[in-house]
């Protein structure tokens, strides 16, 4: 195929992460730059995915267009998505002006099509995967040589918590300093082989889209919370020392209580704020206190809980933990959905787990289904695509 029929096409998928220490509050809202840095792991792609398809053609008609599960979202007035096209588009004009044989891509219209294998906006990270697979995909589409760290700076832009999904494994966010936000970028601490035990049971509590949005809750903080203060200048910088020091030296326990304590800390921010922002509910903490009563009966921490800006509950542990710790949660939640699958069969039902009648029954009512997943890669490029060699978006399943 030749001329103006062409179609140009690239896929990716992208991963979930899920953080130990948290961002939460911006000194730029809009380059996304952080009032301290966060460190993730990048959960696998066997369970929670975006998947997205970047195309372009002189044959599409303008505006550049983005097709999410099937539905057209508007991504003219998305000032975030407006300023990831641009910076990847200005990096293939520069491209395509060294390279004067190099076909004008960044002259073409973009169409867009991405689904994810996951509830959209429901506090399990869908903005994160998507656009780390947006910005993957149209950087694979324009060939562009950049970093992962360097796109990352791109995918920040798009949602904060994005820039850590370029990577897989264990990945910091580093805040930096500069205004212009291009010391503001993800690393990799440590790839996925130096702690493959990493394992990850997500509660899905409520699948619902949720209430006080992460963009608008942590402006909130940084502008009424005077306990944020010490977060950001001391405590955070503290802890992001620790666990580093910790996943490098595969001390669990110690990954184990700064996870926790720094996902209360954010949720004590939170609640500094005002007006003052819930996102825990009854059920994120019966699933707190299973994970304190696993850990008591085991006489040390095997498994950590952290809460995003929603009421489920991500549990960390090793493989080697599973029965004493998802097995607990297996046994009282045996008929949810989400058991199946590579890591989730492997997990035995553990009946001796001794959590309090209470909780046990929260936890029975309230969790809606399981995800059983473990430590992750980075984003993947695919040669299934969701546009067709016409240029038409494949329909959404
Ligand atoms: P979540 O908790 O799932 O991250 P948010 O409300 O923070 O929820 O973000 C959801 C938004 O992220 C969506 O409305 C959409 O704009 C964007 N998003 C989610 N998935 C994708 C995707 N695959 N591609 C592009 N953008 C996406
Ligand atoms: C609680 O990255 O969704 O999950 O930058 O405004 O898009 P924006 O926010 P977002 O916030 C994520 C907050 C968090 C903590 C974290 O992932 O570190």
């Amino acid at each position: 195929m030749s001329g103006s029929s062409q179609i140009y096409r690239s896929s990716t998928t992208a991963p979930v992460n899920i953080a130990v220490i948290k961002y939460w509050g911006k000194r730029d809202t809009a380059l996304n730059l952080p009032t301290n840095s966060s460190l993730s792991l990048t959960l696998s792609q066997k369970s929670l995915r975006a998947h997205t398809t970047a195309s372009c053609s002189e044959s599409f008609t303008s505006p550049d267009s983005l097709i999410l599960n099937g539905e057209k979202e508007d991504i003219q007035s998305s000032k975030r998505t407006q300023a990831c096209l641009k910076n990847l588009r200005s990096l293939r004009e520069k491209l395509e002006a060294k390279d004067g044989s190099l076909p004008k891509l960044s002259k073409l219209t973009l169409r867009l099509v991405s689904a994810n294998n996951f509830p959209t906006a429901a506090g399990l990270a869908s903005s994160a995967a998507g656009f780390a697979a947006l910005v993957r995909a149209i950087a694979d589409l324009y060939e562009l040589p950049q970093s992962p760290e360097e796109l990352s700076i791109i995918a920040r832009q798009g949602s904060g918590s994005a820039c850590r999904s370029l990577m897989g494994g264990f990945v910091a966010w580093r805040a930096g300093t500069k205004e212009d936000g291009s010391d503001s970028l993800a690393e990799e601490v440590a790839p996925v082989s130096h702690w493959p035990e990493m394992r990850a049971l997500v509660l899905v509590v409520s699948a619902e889209k949720k209430g006080v949005s992460s963009t608008a809750g942590m402006q909130t903080t940084v502008e009424t919370s005077t306990l944020a203060r010490a977060r950001f200048s001391e405590i955070v910088p503290r802890r992001m020392k620790e666990i580093e020091k910790a996943i490098h030296e595969k001390d669990f326990e110690t990954f184990a209580r700064i996870t926790m304590q720094d996902s209360n800390s954010f949720h004590a921010i939170c609640l500094d704020s005002w007006p003052p922002i819930h996102y825990m509910n009854d059920v994120s903490r019966a699933a707190m206190n299973a994970v304190e009563t696993a850990n008591r009966k085991a006489g040390k921490l095997i498994c950590a809980y952290t809460f995003d800006a929603g009421p489920n509950a991500v549990i960390y542990y090793l493989e080697e933990h599973t029965h004493q710790a998802a097995g607990v949660f297996k046994s009282i939640l045996p008929r949810i959905p989400g058991w199946e699958g590579e890591f989730g069969e492997m997990i035995r039902p553990n009946e001796f787990g001794s959590l309090e009648q209470k909780s046990l029954m929260t936890l029975k009512a309230g969790v809606s289904r399981v995800i059983c997943t473990g430590v992750g890669g980075g984003p993947e490029k695919i040669e299934e695509h969701l546009v067709d060699e016409k240029g038409i978006a494949v329909p959404h399943e």
